[in-house]
């Protein structure tokens, strides 16, 4: 339960603690409020004692929760979790509103193919821009023979800027994919997409994953151990790398003459089999939480 809280609402485990407190707090600070306004008004404990204790906890609610949310730190998402509220409440629930995605790439972009080619023609999911930091980079091509535009870019601003927020505003990006992007992904970054980034490792998490564990030198290590398996691990990104919530995994055998570059062929198989259909399945369930 509390499992599936933290990633319907991309938390982590101290932020999900305070939340908590938050409603907790916000919910009792609500009440007593209501009740001490309703001793002002010298109203009878009765029907309308109850009728008006209703409405004013109703009204109160979300002033008591953000007040209580400040100094626990969570005004950010409880801000974001009314407007979610409030948007439903008057039917703005755009269930069929799209969503625009950018796939992070810096190798040949093979699983970025298959990514983009099952959502071709998809009713509201729109690969709307191939985020690089490698020139001449293959999946820059991939990108420009789909008409899907491209931004190169270069660390000092990804990790120590703004994280490129603003390109990612103006192509109104909701959620990210990482397709065999090496570089950390900043806090900026991690912040700005609470639970709307995911990616793809070549390996069983929590095994043969963080810094330096990448393409050949994760098969290398996985050969080198004399494993039995390996697979793939699709899964949440937070701060640290290869360490968010797993999504899915799937494994493959592992032979004694495989070499990095056939362990990598089998990984690639399950990449491309499973990483386009378990996106759509997250983006699906991001969609009906809307
Ligand atoms: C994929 O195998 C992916 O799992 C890996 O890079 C490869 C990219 O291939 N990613 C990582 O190692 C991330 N730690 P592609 O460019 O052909 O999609």
């Amino acid at each position: 339960m509390l499992e599936k809280l933290k990633q319907r609402w991309g938390v982590n485990e101290l932020n999900l603690i305070l939340i908590i407190c938050t409603f907790a707090l916000g919910g009792s600070l609500c009440g007593y409020t209501g009740r001490r306004l309703l001793v002002l008004f010298d109203i009878d404990k009765g029907f309308l004692w109850v009728l008006l204790y209703i409405i004013l906890i109703t009204i109160l609610w979300p002033f008591c929760v953000l007040l209580i949310s400040i100094p626990l730190g969570q005004f950010n998402f409880f801000t974001r979790y009314l407007s979610k509220i409030w948007k439903r409440m008057n039917g703005k629930n755009k269930n069929n509103a799209s969503i625009s995605v950018a796939i992070y790439a810096s190798g040949a972009g093979s699983n970025a193919a298959r990514i983009i080619e099952e959502f071709k023609d998809h009713p509201y999911i729109k690969i709307a821009l191939v985020v690089c930091n490698k020139p001449g980079a293959g999946v820059l091509k991939i990108a420009t023979d789909n008409n899907i535009p491209v931004l190169l870019i270069e660390k000092e601003r990804f990790f120590r800027g703004d994280a490129y927020l603003e390109e990612l505003k103006k192509h109104s990006i909701g959620f990210i994919i990482l397709a065999g992007f090496l570089w950390k992904i900043p806090a900026k970054l991690t912040g700005a997409y609470p639970g709307k980034i995911v990616n793809i490792h070549p390996a069983l998490l929590p095994n043969y994953g963080g810094k330096g564990m990448y393409g050949g030198f994760v098969h290398a290590a996985v050969i080198a151990n004399k494993e039995k398996e390996s697979g793939i691990s699709i899964h949440y990104v937070d701060e640290l790398y290869d360490h968010g919530n797993i999504i899915f995994q799937a494994k493959c055998p592992v032979s004694d003459d495989d070499t990095p570059d056939t362990l990598a062929q089998k990984i690639h198989v399950l990449e491309h089999q499973h990483y386009p259909k378990v996106i759509a399945l997250v983006l699906q369930q991001m969609q009906n939480q809307r």
